[in-house]
C-alpha cells in the first residue's frame, strides 16, 4: 500500500510507519489520520507483520500535534466528531494484538504526545520533547491525552502538564515513566528494532494476551484478574505453549508458530 503522508516499510517482520510531513513538523491533518488508520489496519491484517514502530521524518519532530490550521472554524459538533475519530484510531493502536511502539525522534506535542502514548511503549531520542500544549490554544487534548497521560504519569504530574502547557525533555519523560529508554538520536531506530527483534521471537498469542491483560488493568469497567484467568487458559490451549514448555525441558530455543 502506498501513502502520501506516510512512509512505510517491512523488514524482518517489523513494520515501520514514518509520518512524513516534515515541513509542518509531521502535524496530524485529516489525510495523515486517515492514512494512519489504513496503516494500522495493515498491521492488523498482514500476517507477515509481527510488530511495528511509529516514528516521524526528520531530526526535529515526531509529531508536533494535530494540525492547528484545521481547528480555526470547527463547530462544537465537528470538534466532538474529530475527537471521537482521533480517539478511535488511537484506540486501534492501543488494542492491536501486535506490539506497536513509538520511536520519538523530536517534538511529541499535543496529538503527537497522544499518538506516542497510544503505543504500547515509547523510546525517546535525547532531543525528544513531550507536552500537551492545547491549553495555549484554549482547548483540551482530544485524542485520549487526558486519560492516557494521567494513567502513565499520575494525576498530579498530568494535571501540571495539561494546564501549564509546558514541555518536558526526554530525561524528565524517562523519570516520569512516560518513556522506557532515552538514546542518542542516531541510535533510536536501532534500539527500537533490537527490542522488537527479541519480542518477535516470542509466542504471538501470548504477546497478544499480555497486551490485552495490561490494557484491562487500566479499564475500570472490567476485572483485569478475570481477563488474566482467561488469557492464561487461552495460552494453555496453544501449540506454542506445548512448544515453549517442551523446549525448556529439552534445553533448546523454542520455535513459536503463532498457534
Ligand atoms: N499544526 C500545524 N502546523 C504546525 C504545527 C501544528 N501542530 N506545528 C508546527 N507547524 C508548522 C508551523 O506552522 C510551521 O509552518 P510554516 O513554516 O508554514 O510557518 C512549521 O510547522 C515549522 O514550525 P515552527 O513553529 O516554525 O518551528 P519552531 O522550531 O519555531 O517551533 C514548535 C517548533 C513545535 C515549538 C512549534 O511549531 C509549535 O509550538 N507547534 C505547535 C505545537 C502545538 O501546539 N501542538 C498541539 C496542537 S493541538
Amino acid at each position: 500500500m502506498s501513502y502520501t503522508t506516510l512512509i512505510t516499510s517491512l523488514n524482518n517482520s517489523i513494520f515501520t510507519i514514518t509520518i512524513n510531513r516534515p515541513e509542518k513538523l509531521n502535524a496530524l491533518n485529516s489525510v495523515v489520520l486517515a492514512e494512519l488508520e489504513l496503516a494500522i489496519e495493515e498491521i492488523y491484517t498482514n500476517a507477515s507483520i509481527k510488530s511495528a514502530i511509529i516514528t516521524g521524518t526528520g531530526p526535529k519532530a515526531f509529531v508536533a500535534g494535530a494540525d492547528i490550521a484545521a481547528f480555526s472554524d470547527l463547530t462544537k459538533t465537528e470538534a466532538i466528531n474529530l475527537s471521537k475519530r482521533g480517539q478511535d484510531i488511537f484506540s486501534k493502536i492501543e488494542n492491536s494484538t501486535k506490539p506497536i511502539i513509538a520511536a520519538v525522534n523530536g517534538f511529541a506535542l499535543g496529538g503527537g504526545c497522544e499518538l506516542a502514548m497510544a503505543c504500547h511503549f515509547r523510546i525517546a531520542a535525547e532531543n525528544a520533547k513531550f507536552g500537551q500544549p492545547e491549553i495555549n490554544l484554549g482547548i483540551v487534548p482530544g485524542y485520549g491525552g487526558t486519560q492516557r497521560l494521567t494513567k502513565l504519569i499520575g494525576k498530579g504530574r498530568a494535571i501540571e502538564l495539561l494546564i501549564s502547557g509546558i514541555m518536558i525533555d526526554a530525561h524528565t519523560a524517562l523519570q516520569y515513566g512516560l518513556v522506557n529508554y532515552v538514546v542518542p538520536q542516531e541510535l533510536l531506530m536501532d534500539k527500537a528494532i533490537s527490542i522488537l527483534t527479541v519480542i518477535n521471537t516470542k509466542a504471538p498469542i501470548a504477546i497478544s494476551e499480555c497486551i490485552q491483560c495490561a490494557n484491562a488493568a487500566e479499564n475500570n469497567a472490567i476485572d483485569g484478574y478475570t481477563v488474566e484467568n482467561n488469557a492464561f487458559g487461552e495460552c494453555f490451549d496453544t501449540a506454542d505453549r506445548k512448544e515453549g514448555t517442551l523446549a525448556f525441558l529439552e534445553k533448546r530455543t523454542p520455535k513459536f508458530i503463532g498457534k
